[in-house]
């Protein structure tokens, strides 16, 4: 097996940095004032969504040995290696699938598309049942309330869907329980009926320990507010590869749904893991969450490199992260019902790409993922757009705009938008000195007073950022908004060289925790550090 290449060793990648030295010295403003076909050229299309990228520090020269550099590491190899069922996700050997769960029956992949397809009709009869209210709990009255139990790519994945799409919901309100802190299903349970309460445990190994915990709660609970253990099957379905250990809970398999092992965590809205929010649409509505996701699969698979949206993406990426130095970027939606898109984004992307070793288990001498952060528009512009605008840290940021409400107050919307807009436009052109100082004249400070204020007022602009747009946030279009960044964590994953579909650096954490438990459930006594034994001593006094 060849050595793996690092990006470092591609040609393109020395005269991108010449170029990153040159482009550095100029502004995004100048690229944009000199060129009246840019805001034409810098814009990319494909399933519903609009990428405009002309307010990212770049000019033609280096987009087109960015996409050299894309040749090079035969990136095209690899979309064809995903899409062919290839094991990409090398230290597990196992391919990765997650494409297929919304394909068509002629996408390819027949056998496990076979498994993909009786899942989607097993799905798609509770989901219709529940939804239409056909699903009774142990009193006999129809089921209100889902609640999904599951964490990371179990919670994560449903509950930014059936939060985005909340404008397309029925009558049944679901809920979504991760934290292992028992506030978190305290808090979601209060106020539930037990009578109409129905739980999903949803667990790829269903051993994973938050989840457990709160599913022991969670039969408690009904067990305590009238259910007999036979009308447990009523209220509990479970979503997992692990059928054995779902049957030890007490959901019968006919109450299972399966996943499967070509499918990431953080890469399973797709499949069974969106029950609860096929629940709350209804099937029609998820289908064409699917199919979104599925015209984006299209457009990745087939449109040539210049023109390839999740390419382009991951491009800017390495650009920013591995030639210009930015160690964040940031997630800006301006639509409240996508505030939980940062969370989702953080584990596709730093579970992904967190590696620090290629494939070939290299340490690699380059940075790899970003830490990914943000929340919606307008709330961060009143708490961290000041480090965006002013601070030392370069964070490339992706405005997420759709460009109609749901709601009928089209004055307050209009208001969103000039501020997306607007913020874009001030992290390119910022706040000169001499326009810091008329600023402060203007506002009827001395010339002297201005002056000495003036630095402080100073922004630098020239803050790269993209604006994606669509014309509505719909089931279709957010699926191709998720599938967009899917494919976009793959193709960076690719130039890095590293695998994005293993996650091994959560283990030791959650062995360390065993033994942490243990201490404070008395069961063993053994010193672990100093710093660990006098904080369980301190939790042991203040819970005497
Ligand atoms: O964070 C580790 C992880 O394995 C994620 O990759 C996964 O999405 C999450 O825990 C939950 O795992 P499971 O679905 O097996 O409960």
């Amino acid at each position: 097996m060849p050595a793996q290449p690092l990006l470092t060793d591609f040609p393109a990648f020395a005269h991108l940095q010449t170029k990153a030295q040159s482009l550095q010295k100029g502004s995004i403003s100048a690229l944009i004032d000199d060129d009246t076909q840019r805001t034409l050229n810098y814009v990319r299309t494909a399933a519903g969504l609009r990428v405009d990228f002309s307010k990212y520090l770049l000019d033609d020269a280096t987009l087109a040995l960015l996409l050299q550099l894309a040749k090079q590491a035969d990136i095209q190899r690899s979309i064809a290696a995903l899409f062919g069922g290839d094991c990409v996700n090398t230290t597990e050997n196992r391919p990765a699938l997650h494409t297929l769960l919304r394909a068509d029956a002629d996408d390819g992949m027949a056998e496990q598309f076979t498994q993909v397809s009786a899942t989607r009709a097993s799905m798609q009869t509770l989901a219709d049942t529940i939804h239409h209210g056909k699903h009774q709990g142990f009193t006999g009255k129809a089921i209100t309330d889902v609640v999904n139990i599951g964490i990371g790519g179990s919670d994560l994945g449903p509950r930014l869907a059936t939060q985005a799409l909340a404008p397309y919901h029925g009558s049944v309100r679901c809920h979504y329980v991760a934290n292992v802190d028992p506030a978190d299903i305290s808090m979601t349970l209060a106020g539930l009926d037990a009578q109409t309460t129905l739980f999903i445990i949803c667990s790829k190994s269903f051993r994973t320990e938050e989840t457990l915990a709160n599913g022991l709660t969670a039969r408690q609970w009904l067990l305590d507010h009238g259910a007999s253990h036979g009308d447990l099957q009523q209220h509990f379905l479970a979503v997992t590869t692990n059928l054995e250990a779902a049957a030890e809970f007490g959901i019968a398999s006919a109450n299972c749904l399966p996943m499967w092992d070509w499918v990431g965590g953080r890469y399973s809205v797709w499949s069974a893991v969106g029950l609860s929010t096929a629940i709350a649409i209804g099937w029609d509505r998820f289908s064409e969450f699917l199919q979104g996701a599925r015209h984006m699969d299209l457009h990745f698979r087939t449109a040539a490199h210049e023109q390839n949206v999740p390419l382009i993406l991951s491009l800017l990426e390495l650009w920013s992260c591995n030639l210009l130095g930015a160690t964040n970027h940031v997630v800006l939606p301006y639509d409240q019902s996508l505030n939980e898109l940062p969370d989702y984004l953080q584990q596709l992307t730093m579970e992904s790409n967190g590696k620090s070793v290629n494939l070939d288990g290299i340490t690699l001498p380059y940075h790899t993922a970003p830490v990914l952060w943000g929340s919606a528009g307008t709330i961060g512009q009143h708490s961290f757009h000041q480090l965006l605008h002013q601070g030392t840290l370069q964070c490339p940021a992706d405005f997420i705009l759709p460009l109609t409400s749901h709601t009928d107050n089209a004055e307050q919307h209009r208001r969103l938008v000039a501020n997306c807009l607007a913020q874009s436009r001030t992290l390119m052109v910022g706040r000169t000195l001499e326009q810091a100082t008329a600023t402060l004249t203007a506002r009827g400070a001395d010339m002297q007073s201005a002056q000495t204020l003036a630095p402080h007022l100073v922004m630098s602009g020239n803050r790269s950022n993209t604006v994606v747009t669509m014309e509505k946030l719909t089931p279709s279009t957010l699926g191709a908004l998720l599938a967009m960044y899917e494919h976009k964590t793959y193709c960076s994953a690719q130039l890095w060289g590293i695998n994005p579909f293993d996650q091994w650096g959560v283990e030791v954490g959650k062995d360390i925790g065993v033994a942490v438990y243990a201490r404070l459930q008395g069961d063993d006594e053994s010193p672990i550090d100093p710093s660990t034994d006098a904080l369980i001593a301190q939790w042991r006094e203040a819970n005497r």
